[in-house]
């Protein structure tokens, strides 16, 4: 009898031969899958011949002299040893099953290697590791809060941290200089495949430094935990710092996937002149026409155009223009009429075309998809569509990261429907100093000292340089709409803590779940969160969340109060 022996280590091959051991054979005799056993004996050559090659221990085999059964299994939802696709609810319900299977297992390791390696490298730089609490007051990062009813004092609630952003600034008024924790966040908001309700960052502050000082040790602990964990993977250096007005223009959202290209440009100016009404009134409405030039689209055919197209009008866009440059012309300068192929094509010159085609940085034999409308709706979709098209285009590879600082954003935007101005990031982050007198009058024009990061598509992390002093959080919080009243209550500890010497400080958060996610080639956190939840927040082993019995209810001063019923 040959069993496959599974420990966290791998597997092995154990031999029960009744010519060794009759009792031993008799036992293995019962054996099944997923049963917990002992085994004692000798390892030995697997006889030649035998060998498997693609297992790390293919060449040898334990022959058992002694063997006891620990625990029987009752057969697993799912095959362990394979690598086959599974339904991910079985997955989750049975995630302790799940974990078993080798990939799982290994991202599990990995994440501990890349949790160590931050922590050392922390620990070398001189930050100390120092825990914050859960139960908390809400602090603001644009989600909504889960909330925690207390006992002792009825009728009031704690909020668990969306991140322990005014804490570590604390720490720091504290003097603790340099801090770090991994820390546990809690936001209700709505999951995607790299969204969790709770989720693990690197959060770190530092006091006396400078934007430069955080993105070097940002860069340096970022490369380095390539270096040493993920060698094979390519990563490029220095990360490019980019300006949030120049990528929202270039590819339509702030955290681009730079791997590739492809970049958008505005060719409004061009479509003007062109007699195509749909053109002419996104103009009209103030809004803008954009495209990109797809490398060899010219020669897509109407399905795949027909694909493009549904994928833009599905990512929020009213229409598609596609203009394929078909032929082999040498330059775009000998292009001719017969080789624009378009429903456009009659409302344009040839040289509307080609000054179109240049602008995207076109060539013969290229497709230049053209999105019109409120820059609102074309930068998204058509920064959706960059993205398709890069994967269509096979430049989404796995083994590179690109990461980049994405820096210069503004520091409040106005929410369209009620008017009122909020921050970009966190009410913490503080102006520019050259656009600080711009607060009073045109708070839009006011930069922000934040700083994302972005690799492959993802915002990987986010953080700033923070106001340290009363005067000027205050002044942030009444642009914010906040009452004098409403500050005092929910911020009055920290305007406080100003006051008893603050230094300057600023700091920043990764999110360690998508960092793994992205070094792990995984497509989803999920795979790398030893316990997650479904997209729409419940643990399906633990059945959570779940009712509970009216007397703890009673404990709380809480009552249930169904839809449409009066609450008192
Ligand atoms: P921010 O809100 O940008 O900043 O969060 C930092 C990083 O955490 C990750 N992240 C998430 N990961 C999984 N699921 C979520 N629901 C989720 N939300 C955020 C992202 C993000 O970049 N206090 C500030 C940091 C600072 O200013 O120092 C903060 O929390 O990768």
């Amino acid at each position: 009898i040959f069993i496959d022996l599974r420990d966290r280590s791998g597997i092995v091959q154990v031999v029960f031969n009744p010519e060794i051991n009759k009792e031993c054979h008799r036992i293995a005799s019962d054996m099944r899958s997923e049963f917990v056993l002992t085994v004692t004996g000798s390892v030995a050559r697997r006889p030649a011949g035998t060998e498997n090659t693609k297992l790390p221990t293919g060449n040898i085999e334990v022959i058992a002299t002694a063997t006891r059964i620990l625990n029987p299994a009752a057969t697993p939802p799912f095959y362990i040893n394979q690598e086959i696709e599974i339904e991910e609810n079985l997955r989750l319900k049975y995630r302790y099953l799940d974990l078993r299977r080798p990939r799982m297992r290994e991202n599990m390791v990995f994440r501990h290697r890349l949790v160590k390696y931050m922590r050392d490298l922390l620990d070398e730089r001189g930050f100390l590791e120092i825990e914050t609490p859960m139960l908390i007051k809400s602090t603001p990062e644009g989600a909504r809060d889960y909330l925690v009813p207390s006992r002792v004092q009825p009728g009031k609630f704690y909020a668990l941290p969306q991140s322990p952003q005014q804490l570590k600034q604390l720490l720091m008024v504290a003097g603790m200089e340099k801090y770090f924790q991994i820390a546990r966040c809690f936001r209700d908001e709505d999951l995607r495949a790299d969204r969790q309700p709770e989720f693990t960052q690197l959060d770190l502050e530092m006091s006396f430094i400078e934007e430069e000082d955080l993105l070097q040790l940002m860069e340096e602990l970022l490369a380095g935990l390539v270096q040493n964990l993920k060698p094979e993977m390519k990563v490029q250096r220095p990360f490019p710092r980019l300006a949030y007005q120049q990528v929202m223009a270039s590819y339509g959202c702030d955290k681009p996937d730079l791997r590739f290209g492809l970049e958008m440009a505005d060719v409004s100016h061009i479509a003007a002149k062109t007699d195509f009404g749909v053109f002419k009134n996104a103009l009209a409405a103030g809004g803008a026409v954009k495209g990109i030039s797809v490398p060899g689209g010219g020669a897509y055919t109407k399905h795949q155009l027909d694909e493009l197209r549904d994928f833009t009008l599905a990512s929020g866009a009213r229409g598609l223009v596609t203009i394929s440059l078909v032929g082999s012309a040498s330059d775009l300068g000998s292009l001719t009429m017969e080789m624009v192929k378009s429903v456009v094509a009659k409302y344009m010159t040839l040289e509307q075309v080609q000054e179109t085609a240049r602008h995207l940085g076109a060539r013969p034999g290229d497709l230049l998809l053209l999105v019109a409308g409120k820059l609102e709706e074309v930068n998204p979709a058509l920064g959706a569509l960059r993205a398709e098209v890069g994967r269509r285009l096979g430049l989404l590879v796995k083994d590179r990261l690109a990461f980049a600082f994405i820096v210069d954003f503004p520091l409040l935007a106005k929410d369209e429907n009620t008017g009122k101005w909020t921050s970009m990031h966190h009410p913490f982050t503080a102006p520019q100093e050259a656009t600080v007198r711009f607060l009073d009058d045109a708070p839009g024009k006011v930069m922000g000292r934040h700083y994302d990061i972005v690799c492959n598509g993802f915002e990987i992390g986010g953080g700033s340089i923070r106001i340290h002093t009363a005067e000027m959080q205050r002044k942030l919080f009444r642009l914010l709409g906040y009452a004098d009243g409403e500050i005092q209550e929910r911020f009055g500890h920290l305007l406080e803590a100003f006051g008893y010497g603050a230094p300057p400080h600023g700091g920043i958060a990764l999110g360690i779940d998508r960092l793994a996610m992205l070094l792990l080639g995984e497509e989803s956190i999920r795979e790398v969160i030893a316990f997650p939840k479904t997209q729409s927040a419940v643990d399906l082993m633990l059945d959570a969340p779940s009712t509970v019995d009216a007397m703890q209810l009673g404990d709380l001063c809480l009552k249930i109060v169904e839809e449409g019923e009066e609450s008192k």
